[in-house]
C-alpha cells in the first residue's frame, strides 16, 4: 500500500469518511489525493453550475466543444442483451471520466424492475436478476478496463422512488436473494471499485446501516473487496453505518464529527475507523495510475450511435412496412423548441445535457432512401414542453404521404428520479395524435421514445409499424434513421414485460402506506408474475421482431457432471437479410416442493448470422441454473427431479425443450455452497 494509515491522525481519518461538498472527498490535510466522483449511467454528468465541477464556469459554447457524450440509458443496453454492447457503452464513458478528471462514475444501476411505474427504471436493466446482472457486470468491466472506478447501485430494493428516503422495503430472504440481490451478486464478479448502498430500510433496517447486508452478504457471502459509499445523504447515524461496515458517506454533512463523538462516547472505537479508513486508502491507490482516453468526441459519438442500434426493439411490422424504401413519407418528429429536444434519457442524477443539436430526422431519413423519396418534417413537441403536439398541422400533413412516422413518448420530465409515473400510458395528448393520423392514413409507423413499459393497447391495433427507441442517446435520430430504412436490421428484444394493462401489474400503482412496502408477490416479478398467473401481455419479455426470420434446430444437451450441462442449439436465418438474434434459455422445475417460477432465465446469446446461414449456440449449465434458495437450510438447493431446458426466441415462445433429470447424493444435496 502506498498510503500508511500511520501517517494519518484521528481527525484525518475521519475525514476521509465523507464528503468535502457533494462529489470530491478530503486530501486529508494534503496527505492523500482527493478523489472526483460524479454520475453517471448514461454518460457524465458534469453538473456545470456546481464549483466542483470540472467544467466550472464554462460558456455554452465552450461547454458544447467539449461536453461528455450522452450514450443509451441501460434499459437500451439491456434491450440490445448484448454484453459486448454494455462493455463498450462503460468503455466509452470512462474515456469522457479520463478527460474530466473524474475517478469513479456512479454507475451501473441494478435494481430491479419491480414496477413498470419507477421513474427511475431507464436507469436499470431489467426485470430479470440474470439479464441484469450480466449486463452489468460488463459495463462495470467496460470502465474499469480503462482504471476508472464505478459504484454498483443501490443496494439494495431501491425499486420504487415514492418516499426512497423513508420507506421499508419488505420480503422475505429467499425472495430478497432470489431476486434483488442476484443482480448484485453476478455483477460483484466485476469487483467494481464500489458499491453505492440505497437510502430504503430493507426490512426495517436502513440500508445504510445494515450488517447483515452490506457485511455478511455483500461483503462476506458475495466476495466484495470494494469500498461501499453511501447514497447521497442516505446516512443516519454515523456509528451504526460504521458497525455496518459502510466506508465512505456523501455529500459532505455532520459524519466525522457524529463518529468522534462515538469515538469519545467509547460506542466505536480507533480500530473500527481504521478499518473503513483502509478501504478508503485502497480505493484512492486505485484511482493513482496512468490514464488515457483512447477516442476522440466523434468516435464516442459513433459509439453511441451503434449502441443505439443495438438497443431498438422492432415490436410491430404489419405487412412488412419496415424497412422504408420509397414515397412520400412524413415524419412527425421530436424538434428542438428550445428547450426539448429528441428525449435521449430521463431526468434526475443519470440526465445527461448535450448542448449540441442532434441531427434532424428527416433529413436522415432522406438522405438514406435518395431520389425513391420525397420526405418532409412537421414539428411534434414532448409534452413536457406543454406545447402539445400540434395535431391539426400532423394530421392534415399525414393524408397527403404515403407513410407517416410518428414519434412519440416520455422525457425527463415524465420519467425520472425522485418520482414515479401515476400511469404506464402515453399521455393522452400522444394517443390521441396517434389515433387521429391513424384515421388520415393507414401506414403509420410509431417510434416510442421511453425509459420502460408503456400500455400500448389504445393504438396499436391502428398503426403499421411500432419501435421502442428507449431511450437512446444522443445517437438517436442517427440510429433510427438507418433502422426505419434498413441499413440497420434491428435486432433488440425487450428486457421487461410489457402489460395489457397496469392492473395485471403485481405491485401495480400501489405504493405502500408510507412506512413499509410489502413485496407481497414475493419472487413473482415480471414474466415470473404473468408465468404464474397465466396473463396475456402486449409483449413478453425477451420479445422482438427482426427483418430476417430465424429458426431454431437440433437442441443437444451434455452432461458434465450432476448439476453441469452444456447446452447447444441451431439458429438459422431463413430470410435474405443479414441479421442478429437473441436467443434465451429458460430452467423450469415442474415438480418442486417450494413454489417456483414457471420458467426463470438462465442464459442467453446474441449472434450475427448471415442470410440462409446457421449458427450454434452453446450455454453453460451449472448448479446455481437449477437451484432456489431454501429458507429452512438457510442456503441454495437443488431438488433432485426432472428440469425442463427451454430455448426461447422470447419468453413465450419456445422453439426447443427437452427434460433433464437430476439425481444428487442426498449428503451432497445440504452441503452445496
Ligand atoms: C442520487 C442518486 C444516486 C446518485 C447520487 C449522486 O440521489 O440516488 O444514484 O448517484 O445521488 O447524484
Amino acid at each position: 500500500m502506498k498510503y500508511d494509515i500511520k501517517n494519518l491522525t484521528l481527525d484525518e481519518k475521519l475525514s476521509l469518511l465523507e464528503g468535502v461538498g457533494n462529489w470530491r472527498t478530503s486530501n486529508a490535510n494534503g496527505k492523500v489525493k482527493p478523489l472526483l466522483l460524479m454520475d453517471g449511467p448514461q454518460g457524465l454528468r458534469i453538473a456545470p453550475t456546481s464549483e466542483e465541477s470540472p467544467v466550472y464556469g464554462m460558456s455554452n459554447e465552450e461547454l458544447a466543444k467539449v461536453e461528455p457524450t450522452a450514450m443509451p440509458s441501460c434499459f437500451n443496453l439491456a434491450n440490445s442483451w448484448n454484453t459486448e454492447a454494455a462493455y463498450l457503452d462503460g468503455n466509452t464513458i470512462a474515456d469522457d471520466c479520463i478527460d474530466f478528471g473524474v475517478d469513479v462514475l456512479l454507475a451501473p444501476g441494478v435494481n430491479m424492475k419491480r414496477t413498470a411505474l419507477c421513474g427511475r427504471n431507464f436507469e436499470y436493466f431489467s426485470e430479470d436478476p440474470y439479464l441484469a446482472g450480466h449486463m452489468a457486470k460488463s459495463y462495470i468491466e467496460g470502465v474499469q478496463s480503462k482504471k476508472v472506478g464505478t459504484s454498483l447501485k443501490h443496494f439494495c430494493m431501491n425499486n420504487r422512488e415514492h418516499d426512497r428516503f423513508h420507506i421499508s422495503s419488505e420480503a422475505d430472504e429467499r425472495t430478497i436473494r432470489e431476486i434483488y440481490t442476484s443482480a448484485f451478486e453476478i455483477a460483484v464478479k466485476a469487483q467494481p471499485w464500489t458499491v453505492m448502498c440505497a437510502y430504503n430500510l430493507i426490512n426495517g433496517v436502513y440500508a445504510a446501516e445494515n450488517k447483515w447486508l452490506l457485511n455478511d452478504v455483500l461483503r462476506g457471502e458475495f466476495g466484495f473487496d470494494g469500498l461501499i459509499v453511501s447514497d447521497w445523504r442516505a446516512t443516519r447515524e454515523p456509528w451504526r453505518a460504521v458497525k455496518a461496515t459502510l466506508d465512505l458517506c456523501m455529500p459532505k454533512q455532520e459524519y466525522a464529527a457524529g463518529l468522534r463523538r462515538a469515538i469519545d462516547e467509547g460506542i466505536i472505537t480507533e480500530a473500527e475507523i481504521d478499518e473503513r479508513v483502509e478501504r478508503m486508502l485502497a480505493l484512492i491507490e486505485k484511482t493513482e495510475v496512468e490514464k488515457k482516453s483512447a477516442t476522440t468526441k466523434q468516435e464516442r459519438h459513433e459509439r453511441s450511435v451503434e449502441l443505439a442500434k443495438e438497443s431498438f426493439v422492432l415490436l410491430k411490422n404489419e405487412d412488412s412496412i419496415l424497412p422504408l424504401r420509397k414515397g412520400k413519407i412524413l415524419v412527425a418528429e421530436f424538434t428542438d423548441n428550445g428547450f426539448h429536444h429528441a428525449p435521449i434519457g430521463g431526468g434526475g442524477s443519470a440526465k445527461v445535457d448535450v448542448l449540441n443539436p442532434l441531427k434532424k430526422l428527416d433529413g436522415l431519413i432522406a438522405e438514406n432512401l435518395g431520389e425513391a423519396a420525397e420526405v418532409s418534417s412537421v414539428d411534434n413537441f414532448v409534452i413536457s414542453s406543454r406545447i402539445v403536439a400540434r395535431q391539426a398541422k400532423i394530421i392534415n400533413r399525414a393524408r397527403q404521404n404515403d407513410a407517416v412516422v410518428l414519434c412519440v413518448g416520455n422525457d425527463h420530465e415524465i420519467e425520472g428520479e425522485a418520482f414515479d409515473r401515476q400511469n404506464i400510458r402515453l399521455d393522452a395528448a400522444h394517443e390521441r395524435m396517434i389515433l387521429n393520423v391513424a384515421e388520415q392514413n393507414e401506414n403509420v409507423i410509431v417510434c416510442v421514445f421511453a425509459g420502460s413499459a408503456i400500455d400500448m393497447s389504445p393504438w396499436i391495433d391502428k398503426v403499421k409499424a411500432v419501435i421502442l427507441v428507449g431511450f437512446a442517446g444522443e445517437g438517436v435520430h442517427e440510429a433510427l434513421a438507418d433502422t426505419l430504412c434498413g441499413l440497420n436490421n434491428p435486432s433488440g428484444k425487450l428486457s421487461e414485460t410489457f402489460p395489457l394493462s397496469l392492473d395485471d401489474a403485481p405491485a401495480g400503482a400501489y405504493e405502500g402506506n408510507g412506512l413499509v412496502d410489502s413485496y407481497d408477490e414475493g419472487i413473482f416479478i415480471g414474466y415470473r408474475w404473468y408465468d404464474k398467473k397465466k396473463k396475456e401481455v402486449l409483449f413478453p419479455f425477451g420479445y422482438g421482431l427482426s427483418y430476417s426470420k430465424f429458426e431454431y434446430s437440433d437442441l443437444k444437451i451434455e452432461k458434465k457432471g450432476e448439476t453441469d450441462y452444456e447446452v447447444s442449439y441451431l439458429i438459422t436465418n431463413t430470410s435474405d437479410t443479414d441479421g442478429s438474434e437473441v436467443s434465451q434459455l429458460y430452467v423450469s422445475d415442474p415438480v418442486a416442493m417450494v413454489s417456483r417460477p414457471v420458467k426463470e432465465l438462465k442464459g442467453f446469446n446474441k449472434t450475427f448470422i448471415p442470410a440462409g446461414e446457421s449458427r450454434r449456440v452453446t450455454l453453460p449449465l451449472n448448479f446455481r441454473s437449477f437451484a432456489y434458495y431454501n429458507l429452512s437450510l438457510k442456503r441454495w438447493y437443488v431438488e433432485n427431479g426432472e428440469f425442463e431446458i427451454m430455448i426461447g426466441a422470447s419468453s413465450r415462445d419456445i422453439r426447443l425443450s427437452e427434460s433433464i433429470y437430476i439425481n444428487l447424493d442426498e449428503r451432497e444435496q445440504l452441503s452445496q455452497e
